[in-house]
């Protein structure tokens, strides 16, 4: 586990994410045009479950606010359902540009802010609906993240919010890459997730620990998710490549996850009301 103080600890997820916004990879193309189309196919391709969570259409007349935006595809879509008003925060500049240019691309706009998950600059009570997708389980205080969640919406206003889950295929790869094969069996998930998966300190959570996470919520659903990365299907995150990788996803038995694994997924995807 990191030893970081959170506000040093934070600059360095910022650093990371400033580094590569998330799904980079998959936006290649002559122009800003197409490559923004790739990284939406690619996308929704490999995650087909998200627009079913999300539930874009949700947003129309409604004030939406998204956290962490990325690389804009989501937002896109809030864009596109016809909200009343459409507000995005990211922790990176990098990724408030590409989301700003992704949705001018296609005439459309929203309040785009650098902000920080844990401390929003709005008002209480200012949204209808707040979607967070693999967002708030990098930020050092998940916590407050998820308060702060809370205290955006107006009461009836829904949060769609998708933090990682611990007992997930993906943990179990990286504990036996760098804990097992590392001959360090003895590491804890919570340490390998916060070393090895993406942005330092990640972290992820058992499904009890998320409801109490959204104990100030009520109608709080929590549903486990196998995703790409589980089945070692695509690009299975900017940090992992290499030929273990690439053999590993030759022989990945991912009918048998399917199977018999399904509640082995690394996304909680909770859905929880005001
Ligand atoms: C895995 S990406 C997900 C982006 C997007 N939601 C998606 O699904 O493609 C994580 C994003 O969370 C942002 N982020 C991390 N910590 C944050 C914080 N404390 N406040 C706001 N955004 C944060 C990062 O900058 C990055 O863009």
């Amino acid at each position: 586990m990191t030893t970081e103080t959170p506000e040093h600890l934070k600059c360095q997820v910022r650093d990371y994410w400033d580094a590569e916004s998330c799904g980079e990879i998959y936006a290649m193309g002559d122009e800003p045009g197409s490559r923004m189309a790739a990284l939406r196919r690619a996308r929704y391709d490999l995650e087909p479950y998200i627009p079913e969570f999300a539930g874009f259409e949700d947003g129309a007349g409604r004030d939406v606010l998204e956290i962490g935006v990325g690389m804009g595809c989501d937002h896109l879509r809030w864009a596109e359902s016809g909200p009343r008003s459409l507000t995005g925060v990211d922790l990176t500049d990098r990724a408030i540009e590409f989301t700003r240019d992704h949705l001018a691309l296609q005439g459309l706009s929203s309040d785009l802010r650098q902000a920080d998950a844990e401390h929003l600059p709005f008002d209480d009570a200012s949204f209808d609906l707040v979607y967070s997708w693999g967002v708030l389980h990098h930020s050092p205080n998940t916590p407050r993240a998820i308060d702060e969640v809370l205290r955006m919406l107006r009461p009836g206003g829904v949060a769609r919010v998708m933090i990682y889950h611990r007992w997930s295929m993906t943990g179990y790869m990286l504990w036996a890459r760098y804990g097992l094969l590392a001959g360090r069996p003895w590491r804890s998930l919570a340490a390998i997730y916060a070393s090895h998966l993406e942005s330092p300190g990640t972290k992820a959570y058992t499904r009890n620990q998320a409801r109490k996470m959204f104990g100030g919520f009520r109608d709080v659903t929590v549903e486990i998710q196998l995703n790409h990365g589980d089945l070692l299907q695509g690009e299975v995150g900017q940090r992992h490549r290499g030929p273990l990788l690439h053999m590993a996803k030759l022989l990945w038995p991912r009918w048998v996850i399917r199977k018999f694994f399904p509640r082995h997924g690394l996304y909680l995807m909770i859905t929880a009301t005001k």
